[in-house]
């Protein structure tokens, strides 16, 4: 039996990378379909799910992502309340790359250093994958605090998190040096998750930072959010510091996000939202 993946973006236009990752996870056919709501899910969720029979509803599967978080999670909770007792397929969250890409970073970074009790800040953290980032470093026992440039947009994005995953992420801004000092002051652990392009620290700004001991951003721009970094450091040592790049995390993200597409397939009622995603991370690093 064909194994297939619904793509439910809700972008305009579906995104050719989670369509792409969808086939090489294992996917035969992947259906991308774009602008998708809560109010215009339903006959495509019911089709999904009320179409083969209960041994073989594992082989139907649901992915939803596009660049707005919010979006995302709105029409995940609205499809889950679709399905009722056997009626119902397995189902991931990825907004962005949201829980692939962090979960990625923040396992990367657990597994070189013990996060427990230790400051994170996680820099430009009101993104998709900020906010998860956070969240992630929260439950691992980081006292995390997430920055933006205004502190209403980091006080929001707190709140969600705070709220959903029963955390307790602190809103700081981080728009010019000083207030940038402060965010990382005292702080062991500093995850970059700028939009792309966006340079978030400076060099002088972390190499001599005496706090700092891990430093990960996730950009694979020309310009990193880090300066000095390089894209491909994967634990590499600089400055005495644990540093990861876009590239050394993205390797990981891929190979998590091609097995959770694989894990969808395993039965009919498996739900990846970031605690799954991050186990997933975990069981990745220990193969
Ligand atoms: N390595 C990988 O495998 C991988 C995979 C997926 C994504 N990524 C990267 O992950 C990063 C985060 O993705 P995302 O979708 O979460 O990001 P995003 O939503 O595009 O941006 C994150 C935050 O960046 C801040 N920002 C925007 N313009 C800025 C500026 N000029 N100066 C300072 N901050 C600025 C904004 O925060 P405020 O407005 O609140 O300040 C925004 O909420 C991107 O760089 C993306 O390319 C990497």
């Amino acid at each position: 039996m064909k194994k297939l993946l619904y793509q439910f973006d809700t972008d305009a236009i579906p995104s050719v990378f989670d369509s792409v990752v969808a086939y090489d996870g294992g996917a035969d056919q992947v259906t991308s379909l774009g602008g998708i709501t809560p109010k215009n899910c339903q006959s495509l969720v019911e089709g999904a799910i009320y179409t083969r029979a209960p041994k073989h509803k594992k082989n139907t599967a649901l992915f939803i992502g596009g660049s707005d978080l919010a979006a995302g999670e709105e029409l995940f909770t609205t499809v889950q309340n679709l399905f009722f007792g056997k009626f119902r397929v397995s189902v991931m969250l990825d907004s962005n790359g949201c829980n692939t890409t962090a979960a990625a970073g923040v396992a990367l970074i657990t597994n070189a250093v013990d996060v427990k009790g230790k400051t994170a800040v996680v820099l430009a953290g009101t993104g998709p994958v900020g906010q998860r980032a956070a969240v992630m470093l929260a439950l691992n026992g980081a006292n995390v605090r997430l920055t933006s440039r205004q502190l209403e947009r980091s006080e929001h994005s707190c709140d969600l998190m705070n709220h959903e995953f029963g955390v307790n992420l602190e809103p700081m801004v981080a728009a010019d040096d000083k207030s940038i000092a402060t965010a990382l002051d005292g702080a062991q652990i500093a995850f970059g998750a700028g939009k792309s392009g966006i340079q978030l620290l400076r060099a002088e700004q972390w190499q001599n930072h005496t706090s700092l001991e891990v430093l990960a951003d996730v950009g694979t721009a020309r310009i990193l959010g880090f300066e000095g970094i390089d894209m491909m450091d994967n634990n590499t040592e600089r400055f005495g510091k644990h540093i990861f790049g876009g590239i050394g995390i993205g390797a990981l993200k891929l190979r998590l996000h091609r097995a959770c597409i694989a894990r969808l397939f395993e039965s009919n009622d498996l739900v990846l939202d970031a605690n799954e995603v991050y186990q997933t991370a975990t069981s990745l690093l220990t193969q």
